[in-house]
């Protein structure tokens, strides 16, 4: 009988399992680190420029295992308000964005575009377009709770427009069909759909903004419905790439928000997505451990992997001590601060696979780096709210 050797710890028995490398599909990620979707309207015209580029470069450099660009409006004329929010149409915003995937490739990046239609949030009065009001599944705007956005505004966007009809929904997921196909040939490795916030897919998917009759509205699968066509549209344009899903609970209109009561309600609106082509499902919240349903501890990503099988993303707070509504609106400082064990214990124990981190990366282009040394974070300065830093 020989001796038993002892073999070295393996190096991934005690790496840090956000480094830890991810396929979906035939993409493999070299992390589990996402950078959150941010709006940065520095896009005139629609068209990412260079300093877009180098944006993205530095955090691509940085080590971010996937970038998904901030909200890019399809070609739908309500699509998006403000004209410096980059599109996925035409050739010069389709040559910024080569430039900007090229230039993530060339640091080992991965990336994928936030496809965007703002819905019942469209801001008329922000747009090139002040005469065309947003479009909405019912024609309401959402029941306002707990928002950010002030009373006078509130009151405006809240008078009751034209439900959309049923050939502009067809154009709009032909729309979202003709981004992701622009997107895979401007080189992105996926794409991502904006399906949170209140936004239109969400305005689907939300009983207080969706109360159509038609096979758009109704029981939750007929809400889910527009969701999954658009999904499965994206689905035959791009092949095998990655789609991702952004869900969220809350609202623009209102926080406090809920699109499922109960996980079997949240299931019955993800499962259909599932296994319409979704392969990873980004969700979206304000803390990215707190329990999502009474009586048990699982998060919001936790729920979405368990009800649909797939790989879930956790969000909100990731590297700080404040909520996005307090850096928002600036009413307290927000903290740098290392709340990444949760995030390493949960990815660990299987409950999500990614960490999806929005102000820390917007602020820090350096962040990923600094957590794979477990260096000390850099302060939060408000300023990079309105550069690209
Ligand atoms: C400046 C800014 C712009 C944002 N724009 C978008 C957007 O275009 N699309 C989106 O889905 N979420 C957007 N978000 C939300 C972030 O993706 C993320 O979910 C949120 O900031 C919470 O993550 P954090 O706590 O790590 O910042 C934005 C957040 C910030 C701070």
């Amino acid at each position: 009988m020989t001796d038993t050797v002892l073999e070295p710890a393996t190096e991934t028995a005690v790496a840090d399992p956000l480094f830890q490398p991810i396929t979906l599909r035939d993409l493999t990620l070299r992390n589990r680190i996402s950078m959150s979707p941010m709006t940065r309207y520095f896009s005139p015209n629609g068209v990412p420029g260079e300093d877009v580029v180098s944006y993205y470069r530095r955090r691509a450099e940085a080590g971010v295992g996937l970038i998904v660009t901030e909200g890019v409006g399809i070609d739908h004329l309500t699509a998006v308000d403000d004209p410096a929010i980059p599109h996925m149409y035409g050739k010069a915003a389709l040559e910024g964005w080569r430039r900007v995937t090229d230039a993530v490739h060339a640091a080992g990046g991965r990336i994928f575009p936030q496809l965007w239609h703002q819905g019942p949030l469209r801001d008329p009065a922000r747009s090139s377009r002040p005469d065309l009001v947003g479009s909405r599944p019912s024609g309401h705007w959402g029941k306002a709770g707990h928002t950010s956005y002030g009373d006078a505004y509130v009151d405006a966007m809240r008078a009751p427009t034209q439900p959309i009809e049923s050939v502009e929904i067809t154009d709009i997921i032909t729309a979202f069909a003709s981004a992701a196909r622009n997107a895979m040939e401007a080189g992105f490795d996926g794409v991502a759909l904006h399906g949170g916030h209140g936004y239109l897919i969400d305005s689907f998917l939300w009983h207080e903004t969706n109360h159509r009759t038609d096979r758009y509205g109704g029981d939750t699968s007929r809400r889910a419905a527009f969701a999954v066509e658009i999904v499965a549209a994206v689905r035959a344009e791009i092949g095998n790439a990655p789609i991702m899903f952004r869900f969220s609970q809350h609202k623009q209109q209102d926080y406090g928000a809920r699109l499922g009561e109960t996980p079997e309600e949240l299931g019955a609106l993800l499962m259909p997505l599932a296994q319409a082509g979704v392969d990873l499902f980004d969700a979206s919240g304000r803390v990215f451990d707190r329990p999502a349903f009474e009586g048990s501890n699982l998060s919001l990503a936790g729920w979405a992997k368990k009800l649909t099988g797939k790989p879930s993303v956790a969000i909100g707070g990731i590297g700080l001590g404040n909520g996005l509504g307090e850096t928002l609106s600036d009413s307290s400082e927000t903290r740098p601060l290392d709340n990444l064990q949760a995030a390493r214990d949960a990815i660990a124990r299987n409950e999500f696979d990614m960490a999806g981190v929005g102000r820390a990366i917007l602020n820090d282009p350096q962040w990923v780096e600094r957590v794979r040394k477990r260096q000390p974070f850099v302060a939060f300065d408000r300023a990079n709210l309105r550069r690209l830093a």
